[in-house]
């Protein structure tokens, strides 16, 4: 018997892929056929598919043409796979050849003329092109990563950048071919924004937006009140668009898998979460106090993430402790909040004019889970126990720093009508009432 073996991603089942899998099951007399698991699509570069591992699975069998469907989890796994199954030919497209060129000295290699015409980055293209538009005023380095980590979306093209910065102007004009200081004008030119403007700005733009039918993908803090968030999120129901809160950590696949091994009791009951995020930003003048995101409105949201996903939004008390440098615009060098739950207890430490380690801490009664500096870019952590024997390391690789996950997330939000369960709706309240308690001067300084 002649075993024949491919594998693909197979999203969106079509015709390039069936006229693929029928000439390679002609070369022999058993089909073996490889779908490539999310995880390892992500490495590939493979981002936004449209369809679950599962539903991909289901589409390839239900061709009727492979004999066996397994998964491909893992680079290297094409050669285990050869010999454990006693593989004769391994089959691919034409658009690899040489590619596999390595696996003749465990079979034959046999690439087979791809279909011209069709491939499923095209469908996905043409299904929904969504016009996206930049609201910036500062905060130049997120906007240009947005700016390039957009590129790799497909489904999603920018429709222009609206700022009053020159800074910005200059360097986005070589990339995007509109720029507007009339917000207005930006809306109306797109269906969906970024924004990332002061958040003091962000209520009444993500109004306007809404109002408008536009989508809104915004830097966290959403608004600086609770009150203001609560408005905002009904808007959006009311006008069925998309409102989410852009904080890119809660996309890294490693910081998902963290969440759900804590979870599932991998450190018995968590009992303390650490979490520190720190940038030292120049202060030029005086003006900048207006302009430049104070430390916990930078960093505050993405800090309390874990404290918030893992041990709720219900905690008893807050406490916060700031270190001023302007107390007019209330711009804080360095702030640490201390929470206490019923059960638990957990402190985050935020600065933009103090240094610190970036690690992120969560205890439990039977083990701990260390993630290091910076541990916002989640790729690898460890949980470690008593007796270190036990100790388990894990990496994910982690591209664009989460924001292109971040990005392919919102797309998916927007074409499914589907709230996103990324940065939940409780969460994103939760992290507007802090800002609204450290607004009001509810601090103890330092
Ligand atoms: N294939 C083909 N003809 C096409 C498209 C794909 O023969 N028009 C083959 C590929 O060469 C590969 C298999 O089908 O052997 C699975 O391809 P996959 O990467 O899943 O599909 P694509 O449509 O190429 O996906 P993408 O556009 O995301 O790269």
């Amino acid at each position: 018997m002649v075993k024949v073996i491919t594998y693909g991603t197979y999203d969106l089942l079509h015709y390039g892929h069936i006229r693929l899998l029928e000439r390679a099951k002609a070369l022999g007399d058993y089909l073996i056929v490889g779908v490539t698991s999310d995880d390892y699509d992500k490495t590939r570069g493979k981002i936004n598919l449209q369809q679950s591992l599962m539903e991909r699975i289901e589409a390839v069998k239900a061709t009727g043409i492979p004999d066996e469907v397994i998964v491909e989890e893992y680079e290297g796994q094409k050669i285990d796979d050869i010999q454990r199954y006693n593989v004769d030919i391994f089959a691919v497209g034409s658009d690899w050849v040489g590619y596999f060129d390595y696996l003749n000295e465990y079979c034959k290699v046999v690439y087979l003329p791809r279909t011209e015409g069709v491939s499923s980055t095209e469908i996905r293209t043409h299904e929904r092109q969504i016009k996206i538009g930049f609201v910036s005023d500062g905060e130049e380095r997120v906007l240009n990563k947005f700016i390039d980590e957009s590129q790799y979306v497909n489904g999603l093209t920018i429709s222009g950048i609206c700022s009053s910065s020159n800074s910005i102007k200059k360097y986005a004009s070589e990339k995007v071919d509109f720029m507007t200081s009339d917000y207005e004008e930006l809306l109306k030119n797109s269906d969906a924004v970024y924004i990332i403007s002061h958040p003091r700005m962000h209520f009444e733009q993500i109004k306007q937006a809404l109002t408008a039918g536009k989508h809104v993908l915004v830097e966290a803090p959403i608004a600086l009140t609770e009150e203001e968030c609560k408005t905002l999120f009904e808007l959006a129901d009311k006008n069925n668009v998309v409102l989410m809160e852009s904080i890119k950590t809660a996309y890294s696949t490693a910081y998902n898998r963290l969440l759900l091994l804590v979870k599932s009791g991998k450190i018995g009951r968590p009992v303390s979460i650490d979490a520190t995020c720190t940038s030292i930003r120049s202060i030029e003048s005086e003006k900048d106090y207006d302009k430049i995101w104070n430390s916990i409105s930078a960093w505050g949201p993405t800090a309390v993430l874990p404290i918030f996903q893992i041990l709720g939004t219900n905690y008893q008390f807050a406490s916060i402790s700031s270190l001023l440098l302007d107390k007019k615009h209330m711009f804080d060098a360095f702030t640490k909040v201390d929470f206490i739950y019923n059960n638990a207890v957990a402190s985050l430490k935020v600065g933009r004019g103090v240094k610190s380690e970036g690690e992120l801490i969560i205890s439990g009664t039977k083990g701990y889970l260390y993630v290091p500096a910076p541990w916002w870019k989640t790729d690898y952590f460890e949980i470690r126990y008593e007796n270190q024997e036990n100790n388990k390391r894990y990496f994910y690789q982690l591209d664009g720093e989460g924001i292109r996950y971040e990005l392919v997330a919102f797309v998916k939000a927007v074409i499914q009508g589907k709230k996103s369960n990324y940065v939940s709706q409780d969460i994103s309240l939760a992290i507007a009432k802090l800002m609204r308690q450290y607004q009001a001067g509810e601090i103890h300084e330092l």
